[in-house]
């Protein structure tokens, strides 16, 4: 089969196709031959050496897939079905490439109403959202909401969560994606680029931020008392955390776990029209430079794939 491998950490051009063995599957996994791989900024920043998760190259990156079971070592599955998900995450799932092992436990089917590109773009995102907003911060009808990076891969997904529990939803996203975020169900759309959030918005019950930095800092002003952060970004700010401790309000690191229950929630959204993951743009598998070129750059609306 083929796979996207690396050598050396470092920029797109580093990201090279070659033959490599498939992978057997153990009892309770299925070997599924890929039909689409959804990418995510965290595989930018692995295959740049910014962040230590992996180790040293070479390596095979990526979580997100979606395809057709082709060996099935597991009651739950048999060749032929259609599934996607996460697999491992945060351990190596090496899922950029033709076919992948996975634990049965960590896919789910693929419903006919999902394309297997679509699919393949919302496990990361979909269960960081469900993650933050359902698990964590147990939202609920007419809670106060905002998702920072609204017109991101997590935040896109978010708020359509946060709108089917019955959440009010404000978010910040740059001027062109008003319409976008608009689109996907915000109720109040702050363009982060001429507004300054912090001076706008008040009395929110719970923040998602998918940010970071300034924007968690600067998120402590807008919660109401005991309001709570859940951060995706700044998880592992022990400093920040004890502000919000002394004001009072909650902090929560949220660090994404495959989740089967999770994901049929997701597809549940899905099948009653109440969710869908935006692909901003698809490349054939040896296009993945090109791909991790728009990563890089950031600002984008929904996700980029990966096809087969
Ligand atoms: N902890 C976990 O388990 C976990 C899981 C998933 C993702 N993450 C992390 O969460 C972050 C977001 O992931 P993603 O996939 O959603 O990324 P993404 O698709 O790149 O989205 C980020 C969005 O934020 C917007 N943005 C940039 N600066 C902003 C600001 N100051 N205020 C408001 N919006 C701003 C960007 O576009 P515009 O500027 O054009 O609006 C973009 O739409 C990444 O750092 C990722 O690694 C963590």
């Amino acid at each position: 089969m083929r796979v996207i491998t690396q050598q050396t950490l470092g920029g797109p051009e580093v990201l090279t196709v070659v033959d490599a063995p498939e992978p057997q599957p153990l009892p309770t996994e299925v070997l599924v031959r890929v039909k689409a791989i959804g990418l995510n900024p965290l595989e930018a920043r692995l295959r740049a050496g910014e962040f230590p998760l992996i180790g040293k190259p070479p390596f095979v990156l990526g979580w997100d897939i979606s395809g057709v079971v082709e060996q099935a070592q597991t009651w739950r599955f048999r060749p032929g079905d259609e599934v996607f998900g996460m697999p491992l995450f945060p351990r190596m799932a090496s899922a950029y490439a033709e076919a992948v092992v996975s634990p049965a436990l960590h896919l789910v089917r693929k419903p006919a109403s999902l394309s297997h590109v679509e699919a393949s773009a919302l496990p990361v995102v979909g269960l960081t959202a469900w993650q933050g907003l359902v698990d964590l911060g147990e939202v609920k009808e007419d809670d106060r909401v905002l998702v920072h990076g609204g017109g991101g891969g997590v935040g896109h997904v978010a708020i359509q969560i946060a709108k089917a529990l019955g959440a009010h939803v404000i978010t910040t996203a740059g001027a062109s994606k008003r319409e976008f975020v608009e689109g996907c169900g915000a109720d109040e759309v702050i363009d982060y680029t001429a507004v300054d959030f912090a001076e706008s918005v008040r009395d929110v019950d719970l923040v998602l931020d998918t940010i970071g930095g300034d924007t968690a800092e600067r998120s402590l002003g807008v919660l109401r008392p005991g309001g709570h952060l859940v951060t995706a970004v700044a998880e592992e700010d022990a400093a920040l955390a004890a502000r919000y401790a002394a004001a009072g309000l909650r902090f929560s690191g949220i660090g994404v776990e495959p989740d089967p229950v999770a994901l049929r929630g997701l597809v549940d959204l899905v099948e009653q029209g109440r969710l869908r993951v935006h692909v901003q743009e698809t490349f054939p598998f040896e296009r993945v430079a090109d791909a991790h070129r728009l990563l890089d750059g950031g600002h984008l609306r929904g996700k980029l794939v990966l096809t087969l």
